[in-house]
């Protein structure tokens, strides 16, 4: 018969090539990608932009069932859209990033996307990769194939500082380790490690390495389903 669609989580902190490796996977192996951080970023663009106080848990979930925001789930040109309007820009700005924590710590902002999370994965016909920081572990726990990607605080800020286009190193390494420390520490959820979820140290890997490296466990799990 056809072959069953494979479902892969892949989580980790900021800066380990999370999403590099995810998306080429998701297109190497013919599968659909979904960026949760991006739906993260994208309810709190919302917020943001509606006015609403981030310090308010409170006024934060009166209003976290308003947005309607859909992601395409396509590994070749991911989209991501809030009632309509493509926000992909507006959500790496450096307010959106600094806020997001607070936002995705609110458990009924969590509810909301991990719903619409649970059906993309479950919908995708051949399968797919989804990435962020509790999909193992609370998202999707019957995943075919978890993965932790880790490294090192310097090799993290030194990638993301590259990607931010020379953005100071030392304020980034600061940035991400608070951002962390928040996304690891909230009650609902917290950026985890799954119990049986494979741990791939990104430190010394390039990327094609780190690539080929998830690629071949997901073959392998095809392969025995
Ligand atoms: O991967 P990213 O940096 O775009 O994620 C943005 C934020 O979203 C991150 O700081 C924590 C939050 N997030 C989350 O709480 N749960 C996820 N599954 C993915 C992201």
């Amino acid at each position: 018969g056809a072959a069953k669609p494979v479902i892969v989580a892949i989580d980790g902190p900021s800066g380990t090539g999370k999403s590099s490796t995810s998306k080429a996977v998701a297109a190497q192996l013919g599968l659909s990608y979904l960026d949760t951080g991006a739906q993260y970023r994208a309810i709190t663009w919302w917020m943001v932009s509606n006015g609403i106080d981030i310090e308010d848990p409170t006024a934060i979930a009166a209003v976290a069932a308003k947005p309607e925001i859909i992601s395409g789930t396509d590994p070749a040109n991911p989209t991501i859209s809030v009632d309509g309007t493509d926000v992909a820009g507006p959500i790496r700005t450096q307010e959106v990033t600094s806020k997001v924590s607070a936002v995705s710590a609110v458990p009924e902002v969590r509810a909301r996307i991990t719903e619409l999370q649970r059906t993309l994965a479950t919908s995708a016909e051949y399968g797919i990769v989804v990435e962020g920081r509790d999909i193992g572990t609370t998202v999707l726990p019957d995943a075919d194939l978890k993965i932790f990607l880790t490294a090192s605080p310097e090799a993290r800020a030194a990638r993301r500082s590259g990607e931010l286009k020379g953005a100071d190193v030392n304020a980034t390494r600061e940035a991400l380790i608070k951002r962390d420390a928040a996304d690891s520490s909230r009650k609902t959820s917290p950026l985890a490690k799954a119990g049986d979820a494979v741990e791939v140290d990104t430190t010394a890997l390039t990327l094609p390495q780190v690539i080929e490296c998830v690629v071949t466990l997901v073959e392998e799990k095809r392969a025995a389903k």
